[in-house]
């Protein structure tokens, strides 16, 4: 169904934007459902690079951005933060890189976990435990198994992910539920499929951010951005931070969401 979106920046000030049901003073009102949000974490490089530092010193800022993103997204209304931290390319990268990429989860985990527990935050690590090491599997199953009853807040890491390697993985469970007579191939279906993929627990994504300049999906959630909107920012990850995506959420409200059909008034003004 067409629909023209709501802002979801409860509280950010819009000027001229006080419509009906808004709250006084110029801000809109809250959309109806909480949004899912999915961010490409880029520019951590570029950001070391800038100031003559490692970039392994980025890659650490970017995990303060993360939490600084994390606690700013359900005061926006958003249900669902899906995130980029490791894709299934990145293992062509130096070793020494890869190494400190593999430490990330760890450094955010150990620092963080009680307070995700706490403010109700559901945490779920998208993408193949293959390659990752013993300990880094175990302490993604110990933050999910901790964090499994929550329900206020969804946070997605996609680590080790990659948009064609999980259609794949898909399509090859839907093979094997035909080979062993658990499904027909006239069964398969968008849905079907959709239910096979690591992001089955959550809705698609709304509103899909690359912020650094770059303006690419790079193997992320390629099946479920089908309808999402894109909003690239000109700000480099480590630096993200609340009204970063207050602003991407702005540029979000603006937006008509058509989803391949068009609007009643155009079909109208069409005749
Ligand atoms: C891309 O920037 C970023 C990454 C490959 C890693 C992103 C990871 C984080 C921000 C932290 C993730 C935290 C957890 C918990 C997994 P880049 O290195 O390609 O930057 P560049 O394009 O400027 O070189």
């Amino acid at each position: 169904m067409a629909a023209k979106n709501e802002s979801p920046s409860a509280g950010v000030p819009v000027p001229g934007a006080a419509g009906p049901g808004a709250k006084g003073g110029g801000e809109r009102p809250l959309p109806e459902r909480p949004l899912h949000v999915a961010i490409v974490m880029d520019g951590n490089g570029r950001w070391a690079k800038r100031r003559s530092l490692p970039r392994t010193l980025g890659h650490r800022a970017g995990v303060e951005a993360l939490k600084r993103t994390v606690a700013a997204a359900p005061t926006l209304n958003i249900g669902w933060l899906t995130v980029y931290g490791f894709s299934t390319e990145n293992w062509s990268r130096p070793a020494a890189e890869v190494a400190e990429l593999m430490a990330l989860p760890k450094r955010y985990f150990e620092s963080d976990i009680v307070r995700l527990e706490r403010d109700g935050v559901r945490v779920r690590v998208l993408g193949q435990r293959r390659g990752l090491s013993p300990e880094l599997v175990r302490m993604i199953e110990d933050a999910q198994a901790r964090t499994a009853k929550n329900d206020r807040f969804n946070l997605n890491i996609a680590f080790n992910y990659g948009g064609q390697a999980d259609i794949v993985e898909a399509a090859r469970a839907f093979a094997l539920d035909v080979a062993e007579g658990r499904a027909r191939p006239e069964d398969l279906t968008a849905a079907a499929l959709g239910a096979r993929l690591a992001t089955a627990d959550s809705p698609p994504p709304d509103l899909v951010i690359r912020p650094s300049g770059e303006q690419r999906l790079s193997n992320f959630l390629l099946w479920e951005s089908a309808y999402a909107e894109f909003v690239f920012q000109d700000v480099l990850w480590p630096d993200y931070g609340a009204d970063h995506l207050k602003a991407a959420l702005e540029v979000f409200a603006g937006r008509e969401r058509r989803y391949g059909a068009v609007l009643p008034d155009d079909v109208l003004a069409a005749g």
